[in-house]
């Protein structure tokens, strides 16, 4: 596997500085409407602001949402104007996404440093765009060849926010612990990038062992495919027996002298889905390498909550498999007893998701959490509902589920309410010789019919009466791990959808 470090790209450093004066290229973010003279430009030289006025007046700027003109060479200093549109329509979701295409209309002849005008800005908004243009400072070329010949200057460029004196500490302070959970994101999205041949389980297995090395708060431990077989865990390793990259399940233990409940997160790590014997037709089926995108959120978040200083206890349950068709793989039709006892009747092994979350959800179940969550790219299904724009959300907790629907709209990852159905349960119980199945009765409310799948899996506490299922909840990503085509922080690949909402449930931050 290649190195998964931090990539070269653009790679900025990001400085909150209570002086004006311009160093490099300005950055000016305009409403519509806005001319110069509104916007407070006091360290910019005179002939670089007549510059900017005559662009303005002349119309080759007009500060619709998302817009960028770029002066260079044409006088005095460079600039990068960018547009916020409509007063009305401002918000955060917009300074982050402007911050992203600030980043991305960055150029060689903008040169290494950039001053952003930001006297006039809150700081909540400014915020905004720092960790906009941090997420989208990113791309994946670990394995491009040709940048090693070039002499393309990758070194780092400072960005500087020139703020009012009294906000440069909170700001700094802030995008200082946005910059840790974008490092999260990152690697969310490095996992997911990474071609199946380089990611399989054992792979991810021994990133994450010599990631933890370099913290004494987070450990990780590694059940692998030999100890899931002992302990019965048959979900795992059905799904990945078929493959010669054995399955195993990765546990990220973060402050776990602390006593007490605290969250579980558990997350899908198929680094293949062939379908197995039910195998997918071709055509992009090289996808099927995201459908690790639960597992590698699960990695993301633990490392930004690690790096952000979170001092809570959190857990991180990543199961891993590659799903083969192979002469020792599950066929449809097999029965397969499962960690916590149930049996399945496996109908589909292209439904291979919910089997390994079936024992992570159990596994789960072990720490007495407060809560577990689970994300997954689960089903085709919840991405023909909801599209790329939203991520499906099913709880058996109302509370649970509002704070992580709250979460992602604060951060722009929207997770959408779905309903948990009784009927949905009665369709996936209904085999003849199994306490359960792996399919739905029909292709009708896949999404729904997963869901109420997994919920079968998650653990109780309490005797009797008192018997009550923990608050969980599960998040379907097929749709939102990779190919959103609106997200100004993501030029392609996967998205590490899902770190920043859940970074800010556990920390509220
Ligand atoms: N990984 C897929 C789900 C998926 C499909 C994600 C397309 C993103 C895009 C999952 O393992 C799967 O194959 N699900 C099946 C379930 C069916 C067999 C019940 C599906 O959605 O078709
Ligand atoms: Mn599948
Ligand atoms: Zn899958």
């Amino acid at each position: 596997m290649p190195p998964l470090g931090p990539q070269p790209g653009i790679n900025m450093r990001i400085e909150i500085s209570p002086s004006n004066t311009l160093h490099g290229t300005l950055i000016l973010p305009l409403t519509q409407g806005d001319d110069v003279a509104d916007a407070s430009l006091t360290g910019v030289p005179s002939a670089l602001k007549a510059q900017i006025a005559n662009a303005l007046s002349e119309g080759d700027f007009k500060g619709k949402k998302g817009e960028i003109l770029s002066l260079v060479g044409t006088g005095e200093g460079r600039a990068l104007l960018v547009g916020l549109g409509k007063t009305k329509d401002l918000n955060r979701d917009v300074w982050r996404e402007i911050g992203a295409k600030a980043t991305a209309a960055m150029k060689p002849s903008h040169g290494k440093e950039f001053t952003v005008a930001a006297e006039d800005g809150d700081m909540h908004d400014l915020a905004a765009m720092a960790e906009g243009m941090m997420l989208r400072d990113y791309s994946y070329d670990v394995y491009l060849t040709k940048d090693d010949d070039d002499d393309e200057d990758d070194s780092e460029a400072v960005v500087r926010f020139a703020c009012e004196d009294e906000d440069t500490e909170p700001l700094a302070a802030t995008v200082k612990r946005m910059a840790s959970v974008v490092k999260g994101v990152h690697r969310s999205r490095d996992l997911g990038n990474c071609p199946p041949n380089d990611l399989y389980p054992m792979a991810y297995a021994r990133q994450a062992m010599e990631y933890a090395e370099g913290f004494e708060r987070l450990n990780v431990s590694v059940i692998t495919y030999e100890e899931a077989l002992e302990r019965g865990m048959g979900g795992l390793v059905a799904v990945g027996m078929g493959s010669s990259r054995k399955p195993c399940m990765v546990i990220f233990e973060l402050n776990a002298h602390i006593t007490g409940r605290a969250p579980v997160i558990v997350g899908k790590g198929i680094t293949f889905d062939t379908g197995g014997i039910s195998i997918k037709p071709s055509p992009s089926m090289d996808e099927m390498k995201y459908d690790m995108g639960g597992s590698s959120v699960v990695f993301g978040l633990m490392q930004a909550l690690t790096e952000s200083g979170w001092e809570g206890k959190v857990t991180g349950i990543a199961c891993m498999a590659e799903n083969m068709p192979a002469a020792n793989a599950q066929r449809p039709g097999d029965v397969i007893r499962t960690y916590s006892g149930k049996t399945i009747e496996v109908l589909n092994t292209d439904a291979e998701g919910r089997l390994v979350l079936s024992d992570g959800l159990w596994k789960a179940g072990e720490y007495d959490p407060e809560y577990i969550i689970d994300l997954a790219t689960l089903t085709g299904a919840c991405v023909v509902a909801l599209g790329h724009e939203a991520s499906g959300l099913w709880s058996n907790d109302d509370d649970l589920r509002s704070r992580i629907h709250e979460a992602g709209n604060a951060v722009g990852e929207l997770a959408w309410p779905m309903p948990l159905l009784p009927a949905f349960e009665k369709e996936m119980t209904d085999s003849k010789i199994a306490d359960t199945r792996n399919l739905g009765a029909g292709r009708w409310g896949g999404a729904n019919t997963a869901a109420a799948f997994l919920k079968q899996f998650v653990p109780s506490r309490g005797e009797g009466d008192d018997e009550e299922q923990i608050p969980w909840a599960h998040l379907d990503i097929a749709g939102t791990y990779w190919g959103a085509k609106t997200n100004a922080t993501v030029k392609h690949g996967a998205t590490g959808v899902h770190v920043r909402t859940l970074h800010r449930l556990i920390t509220g931050e």
